[in-house]
């Protein structure tokens, strides 16, 4: 018996960061939209845990303790007394270290399929409370759709979207470390005031309309600056996308992800050519969101 879940990377339209908090987070408001590129994971009864991975970025993706689809057996495990031996799976599409989601999805897959295969039926709350401590993204794997998170991005509410948005993604050689590039935005606003972060309202009504035009007006990452000052060639993959015409250009999360904003498929394809063509990148890909969260397909 064996149970797979899929579950989709994300892209942040709005990325507000507020100051470095005393327990070495930062506040945000964080509007998470879910997008249609997706890794599978597949649970297994096993002698132990053990953690696979397959795809063209696999030998990227630790297989020890730390991997999040390992933590989040342990931690569900723990909850309801019983050990962890389970073979986890994972097919991954999502770029590695890529500020997509991409940990924090295989995170909330291996909690939805180990709480089906163990049969311990945790409510939704467990679930999102397992997710919280396993990282700040990973609750929003879990949920899917758009949303908006606030606190450290784990306190998260949905928000109403009037239609789907197309996205070309362009992956950069290499990863970015997520506590690297919070570490550079402090330093680089060292000597700023910092507000309190707010969800823009102007970003919420493109997303209501459904508008991508108005999105692109709207959306604002303030990881972009740190992320390009660590890797200053994402200049040209940013520039190149928007020569091509994309809506909007920036830096996905943390990065080293760029995330181009286009009005649709024609568009996309069109743009992802470009960008593949233009050699400022590694490879490239298209997806539109929003799309529902971690989803059992087998089990
Ligand atoms: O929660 P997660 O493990 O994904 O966070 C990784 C790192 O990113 C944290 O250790 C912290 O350095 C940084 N972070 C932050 N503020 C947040 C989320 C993450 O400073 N709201």
């Amino acid at each position: 018996m064996s149970v797979t879940v899929r579950v989709p990377a994300k892209v942040n339209v709005q990325l507000a960061v507020g100051p470095l908090r005393p327990d070495g987070f930062h506040d945000l408001a964080n509007v998470f939209l879910a997008v249609g590129l997706y890794d599978v994971v597949t649970v297994a009864p096993a002698d132990e845990l053990r953690v696979t991975c397959s795809g063209p970025d696999a030998d990227k993706v630790p297989l020890d303790p730390s991997n999040l689809a390992a933590r989040a057996a342990l931690a569900l495990a723990a909850r309801h007394g019983r050990e962890a031996n389970v073979h986890i799976h994972i097919e991954k599409d999502i770029p590695v270290a890529g500020g997509m989601a991409g940990g924090s999805a295989d995170g909330a897959g291996a909690l939805l399929a180990c709480d089906a295969l163990w049969g311990t039926q945790a409510s939704r709350e467990d679930l999102l409370e397992i997710c919280a401590e396993l990282g700040s993204d990973v609750p929003f794997s879990l949920v899917g759709g758009t949303a908006l998170g606030r606190g450290r991005g784990e306190l998260l509410t949905p928000v109403e979207t009037g239609g789907s948005f197309w996205w070309v993604f362009a992956v950069a050689d290499g990863g970015l470390s997520t506590p690297a590039v919070y570490g550079e935005c402090d330093r680089l606003r060292a000597d700023s005031f910092v507000p309190e972060p707010d969800p823009s309202p102007a970003l919420m009504d493109a997303l209501r309309a459904g508008d991508p035009v108005a999105l692109a007006g709207a959306v604002s990452n303030d990881l972009q600056e740190a992320a390009v000052s660590l890797r200053p060639s994402l200049r040209a993959t940013l520039d190149a996308g928007t020569e091509a015409g994309a809506l909007a250009a920036m830096v996905s999360g943390s990065g080293p992800t760029t995330a181009f904003l286009v009005s649709d498929e024609a568009e996309a394809e069109k743009v992802a050519e470009a960008l593949r063509s233009s050699g400022t990148c590694r490879a490239v890909r298209v997806a539109a969101g929003p799309v529902p969260g971690a989803t059992i397909t087998v089990g």
